[in-house]
């Protein structure tokens, strides 16, 4: 039997994946060890599990150093990537939004600091409204605090970090969940293998 290899994002999505992966029948124990493991193997050996930041989940997947992944949908609208998406796992809910500061009003050409820069860009320009773009990594939300931005997109999920920051919702874009990912060859290749862990987690969901 050959191993399976599933890119895994750190982080918020972590605990609600391996609960969905025990459902499914699979013990993920190894994937809550609190250690600094990047590559855990499940105690059947069947599956081994790569700790990634969320973002280069994809990457690894689409060169085929990962069979499947989890990705979260923002980074899969934002970038193109050569990947199939066999399932919505139904966690890490949330959603892309515009967000400015309570009360203001939008200048006509807003300057809007995001992460997502594709999606931001495409977004105004369906509206046709010119719109300066600044990408930043994270954190967002201060931008409009400091003067750097008139406008965020970012993800939103309980409301809190909007709320604290004196910030208001605008705009719904995209909700958002995490989403299988494959690799487009190892899922023919490596189909026997594959497509029962995806009809058990599919069931989950
Ligand atoms: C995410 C997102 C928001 C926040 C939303 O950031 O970018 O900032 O969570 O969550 P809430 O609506 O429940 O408050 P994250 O914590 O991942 O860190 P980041 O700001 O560095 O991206």
């Amino acid at each position: 039997m050959s191993v399976l290899t599933i890119a895994v994002p750190k982080g918020r999505v972590l605990r609600p994946l391996s609960a969905l992966l025990e459902r499914a029948g699979v013990d993920a124990a190894c994937l809550l060890a609190d250690d600094r493991r990047l590559i855990r193997t499940t105690a059947d050996g069947a599956l081994r599990f790569l700790l990634l930041k969320p973002d280069d989940v994809p990457t690894y997947v689409e060169y085929g150093a990962a069979d499947l992944g989890v990705s979260g949908r923002d980074m899969l609208l934002e970038r193109r990537y050569e990947l199939y998406q066999p399932l919505d796992l139904e966690i890490g809910r949330c959603r892309m939004v515009v967000a400015a500061r309570r009360g203001t009003t939008q200048p006509a050409v807003p300057r809007v600091a995001t992460k997502y820069p594709r999606v931001t860009g495409d977004h105004f320009a369906a509206r046709g409204i010119q719109a300066e773009i600044i990408y930043v990594q994270g954190s967002v939300e201060l931008a409009p605090l400091v003067g750097l931005a008139d406008l965020i997109v970012d993800l939103v999920e309980t409301g809190a970090t909007l709320v604290e920051n004196d910030l208001e919702e605008r705009e719904l874009i995209a909700p958002i969940s995490s989403v299988l990912v494959a690799n487009r060859a190892q899922y023919k290749l490596r189909h026997d293998a594959i497509r029962p862990l995806v009809e058990r987690l599919r069931s989950a969901v």
